[in-house]
Protein backbone atom coordinates (compact mmCIF):
# COMPACT_ATOMS: atom_id res chain seq x y z
CA UNK A 1 0.00 0.00 0.00
CA UNK A 2 3.17 2.51 1.01
CA UNK A 3 4.52 2.00 -2.49
CA UNK A 4 1.32 2.01 -4.28
CA UNK A 5 0.38 5.25 -2.96
CA UNK A 6 4.10 6.94 -2.91
CA UNK A 7 3.67 5.87 -6.47
CA UNK A 8 0.85 7.36 -7.31
CA UNK A 9 1.00 10.89 -5.15
CA UNK A 10 4.42 11.12 -7.45
CA UNK A 11 2.54 10.92 -10.74
CA UNK A 12 2.06 14.48 -12.97
CA UNK A 13 -1.61 13.85 -11.88
CA UNK A 14 -1.62 12.55 -8.61
CA UNK A 15 -3.87 9.75 -8.10
CA UNK A 16 -4.77 7.21 -5.47
CA UNK A 17 -5.96 3.70 -6.64
CA UNK A 18 -9.76 3.68 -5.63
CA UNK A 19 -9.37 0.20 -4.00
CA UNK A 20 -8.50 2.05 -1.01
CA UNK A 21 -11.41 3.75 -0.16
CA UNK A 22 -12.77 0.75 1.82
CA UNK A 23 -11.78 0.79 5.43
CA UNK A 24 -14.21 -0.20 7.77
CA UNK A 25 -15.52 3.72 7.56
CA UNK A 26 -15.18 4.02 3.68
CA UNK A 27 -17.69 0.35 3.46
CA UNK A 28 -20.40 1.86 5.56
CA UNK A 29 -20.24 4.81 4.19
CA UNK A 30 -20.10 3.02 0.61
CA UNK A 31 -23.56 1.50 1.92
CA UNK A 32 -24.56 4.55 2.91
CA UNK A 33 -24.29 5.67 -0.62
CA UNK A 34 -25.95 2.27 -2.35
CA UNK A 35 -29.22 4.42 -0.27
CA UNK A 36 -29.03 7.83 -1.55
CA UNK A 37 -31.99 8.78 -4.06
CA UNK A 38 -29.42 9.95 -6.40
CA UNK A 39 -27.27 7.24 -6.27
CA UNK A 40 -30.15 5.18 -8.98
CA UNK A 41 -27.27 2.00 -9.16
CA UNK A 42 -27.74 -0.16 -6.79
CA UNK A 43 -31.69 -0.60 -6.61
CA UNK A 44 -31.77 -0.70 -10.00
CA UNK A 45 -29.32 -3.56 -10.31
CA UNK A 46 -31.52 -5.17 -7.37
CA UNK A 47 -34.48 -4.29 -9.74
CA UNK A 48 -33.19 -6.37 -12.68
CA UNK A 49 -32.12 -9.17 -10.39
CA UNK A 50 -35.40 -9.59 -9.09
CA UNK A 51 -37.13 -9.16 -11.72
CA UNK A 52 -35.36 -11.81 -13.86
CA UNK A 53 -34.44 -14.40 -10.92
CA UNK A 54 -36.27 -16.93 -13.02
CA UNK A 55 -34.29 -16.51 -16.33
CA UNK A 56 -31.03 -16.39 -14.36
CA UNK A 57 -31.60 -19.63 -12.59
CA UNK A 58 -32.73 -21.28 -15.73
CA UNK A 59 -29.15 -20.09 -17.16
CA UNK A 60 -26.74 -20.39 -14.48
CA UNK A 61 -28.06 -23.99 -13.14
CA UNK A 62 -27.66 -25.58 -9.76
CA UNK A 63 -24.67 -27.30 -7.72
CA UNK A 64 -22.15 -24.04 -8.92
CA UNK A 65 -19.20 -22.39 -7.28
CA UNK A 66 -20.45 -19.04 -7.06
CA UNK A 67 -17.72 -16.43 -6.77
CA UNK A 68 -18.24 -12.73 -6.23
CA UNK A 69 -15.41 -9.87 -6.68
CA UNK A 70 -16.15 -7.62 -4.73
CA UNK A 71 -18.85 -8.77 -2.29
CA UNK A 72 -19.08 -5.99 0.39
CA UNK A 73 -22.09 -6.86 2.50
CA UNK A 74 -23.45 -9.93 0.48
CA UNK A 75 -26.90 -8.48 0.04
CA UNK A 76 -27.10 -8.87 -3.99
CA UNK A 77 -25.98 -12.16 -3.98
CA UNK A 78 -28.93 -13.13 -1.93
CA UNK A 79 -30.92 -13.15 -5.02
CA UNK A 80 -28.54 -15.60 -6.79
CA UNK A 81 -28.43 -17.85 -3.94
CA UNK A 82 -32.07 -18.07 -4.34
CA UNK A 83 -32.16 -18.34 -8.08
CA UNK A 84 -29.54 -20.47 -8.68
CA UNK A 85 -29.17 -22.71 -5.42
CA UNK A 86 -25.03 -22.96 -5.90
CA UNK A 87 -23.42 -25.39 -3.65
CA UNK A 88 -20.34 -23.09 -2.58
CA UNK A 89 -20.31 -19.44 -2.20
CA UNK A 90 -16.57 -17.48 -2.48
CA UNK A 91 -17.36 -13.85 -1.10
CA UNK A 92 -13.84 -11.51 -2.04
CA UNK A 93 -13.35 -8.55 -0.80
CA UNK A 94 -10.11 -6.34 0.31
CA UNK A 95 -12.12 -5.47 3.70
CA UNK A 96 -11.60 -8.31 6.13
CA UNK A 97 -13.92 -7.07 8.84
CA UNK A 98 -16.66 -6.51 6.24
CA UNK A 99 -16.14 -9.65 4.45
CA UNK A 100 -16.07 -11.77 7.72
CA UNK A 101 -19.36 -10.29 8.84
CA UNK A 102 -21.25 -10.42 5.77
CA UNK A 103 -20.27 -14.13 5.12
CA UNK A 104 -20.68 -15.08 8.41
CA UNK A 105 -24.52 -13.53 7.91
CA UNK A 106 -25.07 -15.43 4.71
CA UNK A 107 -23.95 -18.69 5.87
CA UNK A 108 -26.26 -18.34 9.26
CA UNK A 109 -28.94 -17.77 6.60
CA UNK A 110 -27.82 -20.59 4.06
CA UNK A 111 -26.40 -23.54 6.41
CA UNK A 112 -26.29 -26.11 3.56
CA UNK A 113 -24.25 -23.73 1.70
CA UNK A 114 -20.16 -23.69 1.59
CA UNK A 115 -18.65 -20.31 2.21
CA UNK A 116 -15.42 -19.87 1.81
CA UNK A 117 -14.67 -15.87 2.76
CA UNK A 118 -11.48 -15.02 0.44
CA UNK A 119 -9.37 -11.73 1.70
CA UNK A 120 -7.97 -10.58 -1.63
CA UNK A 121 -7.55 -7.89 -4.32
CA UNK A 122 -9.75 -8.98 -6.89
CA UNK A 123 -7.63 -6.91 -9.59
CA UNK A 124 -4.56 -9.78 -8.62
CA UNK A 125 -4.67 -13.42 -8.97
CA UNK A 126 -6.22 -15.25 -6.04
CA UNK A 127 -6.86 -19.04 -5.22
CA UNK A 128 -9.92 -20.51 -4.91
CA UNK A 129 -10.39 -23.10 -2.46
CA UNK A 130 -9.69 -26.66 -3.35
CA UNK A 131 -12.69 -28.13 -2.17
CA UNK A 132 -14.59 -26.22 -5.04
CA UNK A 133 -12.36 -27.27 -7.46
CA UNK A 134 -14.88 -30.06 -9.29
CA UNK A 135 -17.77 -27.74 -9.48
CA UNK A 136 -19.01 -25.83 -12.53
CA UNK A 137 -17.65 -21.89 -11.84
CA UNK A 138 -20.22 -18.73 -11.77
CA UNK A 139 -18.50 -15.74 -11.26
CA UNK A 140 -20.14 -12.93 -10.31
CA UNK A 141 -19.33 -8.93 -10.47
CA UNK A 142 -22.09 -6.76 -9.67
CA UNK A 143 -21.95 -3.19 -9.01
CA UNK A 144 -20.70 -1.47 -12.16
CA UNK A 145 -17.30 -1.92 -10.16
CA UNK A 146 -16.20 -3.43 -13.27
CA UNK A 147 -16.04 0.65 -13.76
CA UNK A 148 -12.76 1.39 -11.93
CA UNK A 149 -10.68 -0.18 -14.43
CA UNK A 150 -9.34 1.83 -17.49
CA UNK A 151 -10.57 -0.27 -20.45
CA UNK A 152 -7.84 -2.00 -21.20
CA UNK A 153 -7.21 -3.22 -17.90
CA UNK A 154 -10.92 -4.20 -17.66
CA UNK A 155 -9.89 -6.52 -20.68
CA UNK A 156 -7.29 -8.09 -18.91
CA UNK A 157 -9.62 -8.54 -15.65
CA UNK A 158 -12.52 -9.91 -18.03
CA UNK A 159 -9.84 -12.43 -19.68
CA UNK A 160 -8.70 -13.49 -16.32
CA UNK A 161 -12.13 -14.28 -14.86
CA UNK A 162 -12.70 -16.16 -18.22
CA UNK A 163 -9.86 -17.77 -16.76
CA UNK A 164 -11.04 -18.33 -13.52
CA UNK A 165 -14.32 -19.69 -14.57
CA UNK A 166 -13.07 -21.73 -17.34
CA UNK A 167 -14.90 -22.69 -21.02
CA UNK A 168 -18.60 -22.96 -20.79
CA UNK A 169 -18.06 -21.14 -17.24
CA UNK A 170 -20.75 -18.03 -16.37
CA UNK A 171 -20.03 -14.29 -15.67
CA UNK A 172 -22.99 -12.38 -14.49
CA UNK A 173 -21.88 -8.63 -13.77
CA UNK A 174 -23.59 -5.59 -13.79
CA UNK A 175 -22.62 -2.50 -15.77
CA UNK A 176 -23.72 1.19 -15.45
CA UNK A 177 -25.13 2.55 -18.59
CA UNK A 178 -24.43 5.10 -20.92
CA UNK A 179 -27.19 8.07 -20.26
CA UNK A 180 -27.67 11.74 -19.75
CA UNK A 181 -24.99 13.26 -18.06
CA UNK A 182 -27.34 15.03 -15.76
CA UNK A 183 -28.10 11.76 -13.89
CA UNK A 184 -24.78 11.07 -13.88
CA UNK A 185 -23.40 13.99 -12.50
CA UNK A 186 -25.70 13.97 -9.65
CA UNK A 187 -25.31 10.36 -8.78
CA UNK A 188 -21.78 11.18 -8.15
CA UNK A 189 -22.90 14.72 -6.45
CA UNK A 190 -25.65 13.68 -3.84
CA UNK A 191 -26.96 16.91 -2.00
CA UNK A 192 -26.34 15.09 1.21
CA UNK A 193 -22.91 14.75 0.85
CA UNK A 194 -21.84 11.22 1.29
CA UNK A 195 -20.14 10.39 -1.62
CA UNK A 196 -17.99 13.75 -0.44
CA UNK A 197 -17.28 11.77 2.72
CA UNK A 198 -16.95 8.63 0.91
CA UNK A 199 -14.21 10.64 -1.13
CA UNK A 200 -12.67 12.51 2.11
CA UNK A 201 -12.75 9.85 3.97
CA UNK A 202 -9.97 8.03 1.66
CA UNK A 203 -7.31 10.41 3.41
CA UNK A 204 -8.13 9.29 6.80
CA UNK A 205 -7.65 5.78 5.47
CA UNK A 206 -4.23 6.52 4.38
CA UNK A 207 -3.45 9.15 7.12
CA UNK A 208 -4.25 5.70 9.84
CA UNK A 209 -3.04 2.72 7.67
CA UNK A 210 0.20 4.28 6.29
CA UNK A 211 1.00 7.49 8.62
CA UNK A 212 0.19 9.94 6.47
CA UNK A 213 -0.83 13.27 7.79
CA UNK A 214 -3.21 14.67 5.16
CA UNK A 215 -5.61 17.60 6.54
CA UNK A 216 -8.81 16.22 5.73
CA UNK A 217 -10.56 19.94 6.05
CA UNK A 218 -7.98 21.21 3.49
CA UNK A 219 -9.41 18.75 0.14
CA UNK A 220 -12.71 19.61 -1.27
CA UNK A 221 -14.66 16.84 -3.42
CA UNK A 222 -15.24 17.11 -7.08
CA UNK A 223 -16.92 14.66 -9.57
CA UNK A 224 -17.38 15.28 -12.99
CA UNK A 225 -19.11 13.41 -16.06
CA UNK A 226 -15.93 13.36 -18.96
CA UNK A 227 -17.94 12.89 -22.00
CA UNK A 228 -15.25 11.83 -24.10
CA UNK A 229 -13.73 9.30 -22.06
CA UNK A 230 -17.36 7.89 -21.14
CA UNK A 231 -16.41 8.27 -17.46
CA UNK A 232 -17.18 10.43 -14.26
CA UNK A 233 -14.24 11.26 -12.35
CA UNK A 234 -14.00 12.30 -8.90
CA UNK A 235 -11.05 14.42 -7.22
CA UNK A 236 -10.31 15.63 -4.08
CA UNK A 237 -8.96 18.96 -5.11
CA UNK A 238 -6.49 20.97 -2.34
CA UNK A 239 -8.22 24.22 -1.43
CA UNK A 240 -4.67 25.51 -0.48
CA UNK A 241 -1.11 25.18 -0.79
CA UNK A 242 0.04 22.23 1.40
CA UNK A 243 2.99 19.70 2.05
CA UNK A 244 1.53 15.97 3.07
CA UNK A 245 4.30 14.00 4.64
CA UNK A 246 3.85 10.29 3.96
CA UNK A 247 6.45 7.50 5.60
CA UNK A 248 9.56 10.52 5.59
CA UNK A 249 8.69 11.51 1.83
CA UNK A 250 7.04 15.09 1.36
CA UNK A 251 4.47 15.60 -0.88
CA UNK A 252 3.56 19.29 -2.33
CA UNK A 253 0.03 20.07 -3.72
CA UNK A 254 -0.42 23.74 -4.81
CA UNK A 255 -3.69 25.40 -3.98
CA UNK A 256 -6.22 24.20 -6.53
CA UNK A 257 -4.54 21.02 -7.51
CA UNK A 258 -6.05 18.03 -7.85
CA UNK A 259 -6.04 14.36 -6.31
CA UNK A 260 -7.22 12.01 -8.81
CA UNK A 261 -9.65 9.31 -6.78
CA UNK A 262 -11.75 7.25 -9.21
CA UNK A 263 -12.61 6.76 -12.41
CA UNK A 264 -16.38 5.26 -12.95
CA UNK A 265 -16.85 3.92 -16.66
CA UNK A 266 -20.23 3.69 -18.40
CA UNK A 267 -21.05 1.64 -21.22
CA UNK A 268 -23.44 1.33 -24.27
CA UNK A 269 -24.80 -2.22 -23.58
CA UNK A 270 -23.56 -3.00 -27.56
CA UNK A 271 -20.06 -1.28 -26.40
CA UNK A 272 -19.68 -3.47 -23.33
CA UNK A 273 -21.32 -6.73 -25.47
CA UNK A 274 -18.15 -6.50 -28.05
CA UNK A 275 -15.76 -5.67 -25.16
CA UNK A 276 -16.91 -9.41 -23.68
CA UNK A 277 -16.10 -11.34 -26.89
CA UNK A 278 -12.89 -9.70 -27.69
CA UNK A 279 -12.19 -11.31 -24.15
CA UNK A 280 -13.69 -14.97 -25.07
CA UNK A 281 -17.58 -14.70 -23.69
CA UNK A 282 -20.87 -15.17 -25.84
CA UNK A 283 -23.70 -12.82 -24.31
CA UNK A 284 -26.70 -15.26 -23.47
CA UNK A 285 -28.87 -12.64 -21.76
CA UNK A 286 -28.58 -8.72 -21.81
CA UNK A 287 -30.96 -7.95 -19.11
CA UNK A 288 -31.80 -3.65 -18.64
CA UNK A 289 -34.53 -1.76 -16.39
CA UNK A 290 -37.13 -0.05 -18.14
CA UNK A 291 -35.42 3.28 -18.24
CA UNK A 292 -31.84 1.62 -19.95
CA UNK A 293 -30.18 3.22 -17.20
CA UNK A 294 -27.90 -0.20 -15.98
CA UNK A 295 -27.51 -3.66 -17.26
CA UNK A 296 -27.10 -7.36 -15.96
CA UNK A 297 -24.88 -9.27 -18.71
CA UNK A 298 -25.32 -13.48 -18.42
CA UNK A 299 -21.89 -14.09 -20.22
CA UNK A 300 -19.95 -17.62 -21.04
CA UNK A 301 -16.67 -18.83 -21.99
CA UNK A 302 -16.76 -19.78 -25.60
C1 LIG B 1 -18.48 0.64 -6.46
C2 LIG B 1 -17.03 1.53 -8.11
C3 LIG B 1 -19.25 0.94 -8.69
O1 LIG B 1 -18.26 3.94 -9.30
O2 LIG B 1 -20.35 4.07 -8.76
C4 LIG B 1 -19.90 5.42 -5.71
C5 LIG B 1 -18.13 3.63 -6.29
N1 LIG B 1 -17.89 6.10 -6.01
N2 LIG B 1 -19.88 6.75 -5.55
C6 LIG B 1 -19.20 3.71 -8.54
C7 LIG B 1 -18.64 5.01 -6.02
C8 LIG B 1 -18.65 7.15 -5.72
C9 LIG B 1 -18.95 2.88 -7.28
N3 LIG B 1 -18.41 1.52 -7.63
Amino acid sequence: MVAEVTRGLRLPQKSIPPKYFYDPAGSRLFDAITRLPEYYLTRTEIGILNHNRQAIGEHVGSGTCLVEYGSGSSTKVRILLEACDPRAYVPVDISRSHLVAAARAVYDDYPALSVYPTCADYSGPFELPPATRDMPRVAFFPGSSIGNFDPAAADRFLRGVAQTVGPGGTLIIGVDAKKDPGVLARAYNDTAGVTARFNENLLRHLNAAIGADFDVAGFRHRAVYNADAGRIEMYLDAERDQVVRINGDAVEFARGEALHTENSYKYAPDEFIAKAARAGFDCIDALLDERRYFMVLLLRVR
